[in-house]
């Protein structure tokens, strides 16, 4: 009898990170498991989550221990795995039920990234199609995944390529809560520039909005870029009106969490505050994303959910109240950037911008699915 070959996951280079740890890897073969690190206790611990069900990942997204569009989507890619490997030794149909039953699930977790959704339909798609045996079509969800990680560090290494001649030398650079590494499954988007940059010889001093209510600028943003050893220096978000009058900085640059066809963009909250303040001093307002991460199918902003979280988010620091019982908190996720904010879009494809009045639509699909 022939064994078998196990499938493995993709060697993931992580050339420009330092000792940064993986945000997030498979362990082991098809009986293996979901590693995440988890990010609500850094800077302070290194510590790891292991998943192995559906609902552990559907949790680790929920709690932002796994968080960052494009991060979220591959985690969903494998959480759609682990959901349905108990399925794939009972029938195709059962395999099928279990497929749309687990990734619906998932993608209600968290609604404004489109990557989530993305990323599940492609592992979903690999498992359903016809002619094969249950566990046949299992392992090519699960091969899928593995693709789909491969292919996230793949393209947030072009996006820092493509972008990487934007960023001044001997200037400065802010950007808002984390669009790096940790937001993906290495290099990031919006930091994948600064390291391309970096790595180029280029030398700027990197400041990070603190990025409340949950800090992703202060504690993951400021952790990462000191990891692969860039200047960086965190500022209150209300300072970063003052930084930009100050001239210190000549380019601002952002992740995202969806761009509508007219180049709206979905971003972490206090994105939009950012871009209007860059606009009035005349600093250029970039946003960095995979193609991934491009919604056609809306045409503007006003047709993109924000994620409402929980009110103890912005009135608990900690194990201490900050805001007297009985008074409310509003907590969007994310807020939606207008499009003629943005100097241009840094792709893995190149630096992309919208035609007025057209957005993207007229000129090219980004997801190739014309
Ligand atoms: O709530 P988060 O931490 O998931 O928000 C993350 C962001 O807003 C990022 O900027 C965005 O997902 C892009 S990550 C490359």
């Amino acid at each position: 009898m022939i064994a078998a070959i196990p499938i493995l996951p993709p060697r993931i280079d992580r050339g420009w990170l330092g000792n940064l740890p993986p945000t997030l890897e498979w362990d082991g073969d098809e009986t293996g498991f979901l590693r995440l690190l988890d990010q609500t206790v850094l800077p302070e611990r290194v510590a790891f989550r292991d998943c192995r069900t559906a609902e552990d990942v559907w949790d680790a997204i929920k709690r932002l221990q796994v968080r960052g569009a494009p991060a979220i989507g591959v985690a969903a890619a494998y959480g759609l795995c682990l959901g349905t490997r108990a399925a794939s030794a009972a029938s195709n149909d059962a395999l099928a039920a279990e497929i749309r039953r687990v990734a619906e699930y998932l993608c209600a977790c968290r609604p404004t990234a489109v990557n989530l959704a993305w990323a599940v339909r492609r592992v979903a798609q690999a498992g359903t199609q016809k002619g094969r045996a249950a566990r046949e079509a299992w392992l090519a969800m699960l091969r899928a995944a593995h693709a789909l990680a491969a292919e996230d560090a793949d393209v947030c290494r072009r996006i820092g390529e493509a972008g990487a001649r934007l960023v001044p030398d001997g200037g400065g650079v802010l950007t808002h809560c984390n669009a790096g590494a940790l937001a993906t499954v290495a290099y990031g988007t919006a930091l994948s520039v600064l390291y391309a940059a970096h790595a180029q010889g280029k030398r700027f001093r990197v400041f990070a909005d603190e990025t409340r209510p949950l800090l992703q600028g202060a504690r993951l943003t400021a952790y990462e870029l000191q990891a692969a050893g860039l200047d960086v220096t965190v500022l209150c978000d209300g300072a970063a009106a003052s930084l930009l009058a100050s001239g210190q900085v000549q380019m601002v640059i952002v992740g995202a969490d969806r761009i509508a066809a007219n180049g709206d963009t979905a971003n972490k909250i206090g994105t939009y505050g950012l871009a209007l303040a860059a606009r009035a001093h005349e600093v250029p307002f970039y946003v960095a994303a995979p193609r991934s991460t491009f919604d056609l199918s809306i045409r503007s902003g006003a047709e993109i959910r924000i994620e409402e979280r929980a009110a103890s988010e912005v009135g608990v620091i900690g194990d201490r109240e900050i805001v007297p019982k009985g008074v409310s908190c509003w907590n969007p996720a994310f807020d939606v950037t207008p499009s003629p904010l943005i100097a241009g879009f840094v792709t893995e494809s190149g630096v992309l911008q919208p035609v007025p009045g057209h957005g993207f639509g007229e000129i090219f699909d980004p997801r190739g699915l014309k």
